[in-house]
């Protein structure tokens, strides 16, 4: 049986990304997975060029796995993702070593790019955006994700149309693609028979979703309708939406739907105005701010995250505090806060940067303080409080349970194995730094 090592750089969608490389692997020619390169008759590097110290890693990596192909010269290595979407056949001219070359897009294609390579002799590079061609392409699906059996995926769109000023990811994934109404609530529908409990909708804009519903045009707010529809499914999340697709119908759907979860991951990116024109996000944060002040109306133990991106070119001082006091303000109880990365080909990239990078680093670390001093408060005013959690497996430590909260927080608690992929009822009793610990309510 071929055996295949997988190794993710970078995001989200590149992990769903990776789950569905191994799903059309072994869907094809019953590829397991492998945990070591030495066993392996496949290696894919699953890439994301979102910023540049994930993209030159890359490289790196290729050469640790180069000597391989001596003891085993029928090794196929393959790149994927965003920096193969990017750099194309430029990645064979540095590492000739490599064999197939392929997109985000082209990932159902993988098995078919791999038997042409061998059949030729030649490297194969596709990263064509063959649009929805893929979603019909992939394997039935399986559950995944954190907590196989009870969890699952589903992406409804890919790619994005924004084209905000830093990024590369519509040149990498292509414009925003919607995948039908029907095939959505035909995967959750498939996915709940199996006993799923909980999707996590998924896309890089995934409110940004729109399709044919019943003859006329709907949005996200009432897919999430639908889905909350679907029998068996008795919790619905998604990521990662975008303030200018949030609508008010979304919002009222967080008063409306209980199978909703009070938890929404919404970009910020920055705190003043200026910069977030220049980053050409769309909106002001007085428009960021009234969507969080609603949403907190309708749903008022929501948890609310972010992305932040820190010494974006010609943030001032100024700028930094506006965005520490709105990351104060709105409370976030959670953040990814990253130093802004200069991409080639992005409009950003040609505007002059002169903040030194220490200072940046510096602002980075004031930022992570102040989110992490509000995820330890946010922690706090939980306990005492009853969650319901759906358990997830056995505890890192091994003597308890461990199961994710509504707000997706992590909770450990003593428990029995047969409660694993279960909804239970968790009284928090203490917190630590990012781990909330509890007992069984009866
Ligand atoms: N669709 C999402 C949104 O609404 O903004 C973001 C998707 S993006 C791939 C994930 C995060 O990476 C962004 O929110 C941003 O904070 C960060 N990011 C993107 N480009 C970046 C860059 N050039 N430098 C640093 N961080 C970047
Ligand atoms: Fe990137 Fe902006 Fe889209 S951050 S993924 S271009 S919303």
């Amino acid at each position: 049986m071929s055996k295949l090592y997988l190794r993710t750089f970078g995001c989200q969608m590149s992990e769903y990304d990776s789950q569905k490389i191994a799903d059309v692997l072994r869907a094809a020619h019953g590829t397991e997975r492998t945990e070591q390169p030495e066993d392996a008759d496949v290696i894919v590097f699953n890439t994301c060029s979102v910023r540049e110290k994930a993209q030159e890693k890359v490289f790196a990596d290729l050469g640790r796995v180069r000597h391989l192909k001596r003891a085993n010269p029928g090794l196929m290595i393959a790149v994927g993702g965003c920096v193969a979407s990017q750099e194309g056949a430029a990645i064979i001219e540095r590492a000739p070593f490599v064999d197939v070359v392929f997109g985000p897009q082209t990932l159902h294609r993988l098995p078919e790019l791999l038997a042409r390579r061998r059949a030729s002799g030649e490297p194969q590079v596709d990263i064509s955006f063959p649009l929805i061609e893929k979603f019909d392409s992939l394997p039935a699906p399986r559950e995944a994700g954190r907590n196989a059996g009870a969890s699952a995926f589903v992406t409804i769109m890919e790619g994005c149309s924004k084209y905000c000023s830093f990024c590369v990811v519509p040149y990498t994934r292509g414009e925003e693609v919607s995948r039908p109404f029907a095939d959505v609530l035909a995967e959750v529908a498939a996915l709940a028979a199996q006993g799923v409990k909980e999707v996590t909708l998924l896309g890089q804009n995934v409110n940004a979703w729109r399709g044919s519903i019943a003859g006329s045009t709907g949005d996200f707010a009432e897919l999430v309708a639908f889905v909350s529809e679907v029998d068996g499914i008795e919790r619905i999340r998604y990521t990662t939406s975008h303030p200018r697709e949030f609508t008010q119908r979304l919002i009222d759907a967080h008063a409306a739907l209980p199978k909703l979860a009070p938890h929404v991951h919404l970009p910020v990116q920055s705190g003043s105005d200026r910069v977030l024109a220049a980053m050409k996000r769309g909106y002001t944060t007085l428009e960021y701010r009234s969507i969080i002040r609603r949403l907190r109306g309708a749903q008022a133990d929501i948890s609310v995250t972010s992305d932040f991106i820190i010494g974006f070119p010609g943030e001032s001082e100024a700028d930094f505090d506006a965005t520490l006091k709105l990351a104060r303000d709105l409370r976030f109880d959670e953040a990814y806060c990253f130093v802004y990365s200069a991409r080639p080909g992005t409009p950003a990239a040609e505007l002059p940067d002169r903040l030194p990078p220490e200072q940046k680093l510096a602002r980075l670390h004031r930022l992570q303080a102040q989110i992490e001093a509000q995820a330890a408060a946010f922690a706090e005013r939980m306990v005492g409080s009853v969650e319901r959690v759906l358990v997830e497996g056995r505890s890192r430590r091994g003597d308890g349970l461990a199961g994710r909260t509504g707000n997706n927080r992590i909770v450990n608690f003593p428990g029995g194995e047969e409660l694993i992929g279960r909804f239970v009822d968790v009284r928090i009793s203490a917190c630590a730094a990012h781990t909330l610990r509890g007992e069984l309510a009866r």
